[in-house]
């Protein structure tokens, strides 16, 4: 296995994009732990890489996986938090338990793994955080409320965290891509109550599900990401954050950024509009 690059772990690497950012990291010469739970019950690491059972929601397991990291190489470069889980539903469908399961694991999950990695990044003098946010935490996507506030919170929490740790030789980057292929469908799930049938969402529902489907489908591959991850995690001046999108998508953060917001909510609420109020 090569090593000569550093020693990253990946959260999130049994399946999607962070499996394909670890397989990405092993062939580039980065010595790579993947983290995930699947690793415990046998699944097959990503290729060059070594599997680490880690579970994000347990402070028992993260300390566990760190601890054996350091154990083995001394030292851990980097940190990519990729564990995530996507959950669709209205907002007022999302109850409140499944709204605090996706906090839970996308953004109390990423702050776990960051802060049992500080201490040993800030004795390092030397350390990359690679934190997975989405398009959807630079703008909202309707009925993916829960994933939205779960990846807007990561967005907060990450430009504190590169403010408060850069004097220590740490850098932070966000990594917000557009829509990927290859993302399992397990990690997809439609909250509960907007299985009814009677919901007063349910053809707006079904018209967002239909057209966020179709932008998967048409997504980026995974190895485009890892990629960028990679080059970053090589980077001398790492940057703040990287926007790795389709080109319509890029341009729907730009317009975000740009035009009121009245109007931005209109263009947005047309494209994921059932395909016969499309205008
Ligand atoms: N795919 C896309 O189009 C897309 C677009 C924008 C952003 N992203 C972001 O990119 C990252 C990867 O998404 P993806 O769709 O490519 O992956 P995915 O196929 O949905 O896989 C999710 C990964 O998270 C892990 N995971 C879930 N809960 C966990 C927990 N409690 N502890 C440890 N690992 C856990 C899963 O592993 P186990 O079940 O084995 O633990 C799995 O490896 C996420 O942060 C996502 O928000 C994806």
């Amino acid at each position: 296995m090569n090593t000569s690059r550093g020693v990253i772990l990946v959260s999130g690497a049994s399946s999607g994009l962070g499996r394909a950012v670890a397989q990405r990291l092993a062939a580039d010469g980065f010595r790579t732990y993947a983290g995930a739970r699947s690793f415990a019950s046998g699944a097959k690491p990503p290729s060059g890489c070594l599997g680490l059972p880690l579970d994000v929601l347990d402070e028992a397991s993260a300390e566990q996986a760190i601890t054996h990291i350091i154990d083995k190489e001394g030292r851990l470069d980097g940190l990519v938090n990729c564990a995530a889980f996507l959950t669709f539903g209205s907002c007022e469908e999302t109850s409140a338990e499944e709204l605090q399961a996706v906090l839970e694991t996308n953004f109390l999950g990423m702050a776990r793994m960051t802060r049992h990695v500080l201490p040993i990044m800030r004795r390092q003098h030397y350390g990359r955080i690679i934190n997975f946010s989405s398009i959807n935490g630079v703008l909202g996507i309707p009925f993916q409320s829960a994933y939205t506030a779960s990846k807007h919170a990561i967005e907060g929490w990450s430009e504190c965290l590169a403010q408060e740790t850069r004097r220590f030789g740490i850098r932070v980057t966000l990594i917000e891509p557009g829509d990927c292929r290859n993302g399992s469908q397990k990690y997809r799930i439609i909250a509960k109550a907007a299985h009814e049938e009677s919901s007063p969402y349910a053809v707006y529902f079904q018209g967002a599900v239909q057209q966020i489907t179709h932008d998967e489908n048409i997504g980026m591959p995974p190895d485009r990401v890892a990629q960028a991850v990679s080059k970053v995690l090589q980077s001398q001046n790492p940057p703040a954050r990287r926007l790795g999108a389709r080109p319509d998508q890029r341009l729907a953060a730009f317009l975000h950024s740009i035009l009121p917001g009245r109007l931005f909510y209109r263009i947005m609420e047309s494209y994921y509009a059932p395909k016969k109020e499309k205008k």
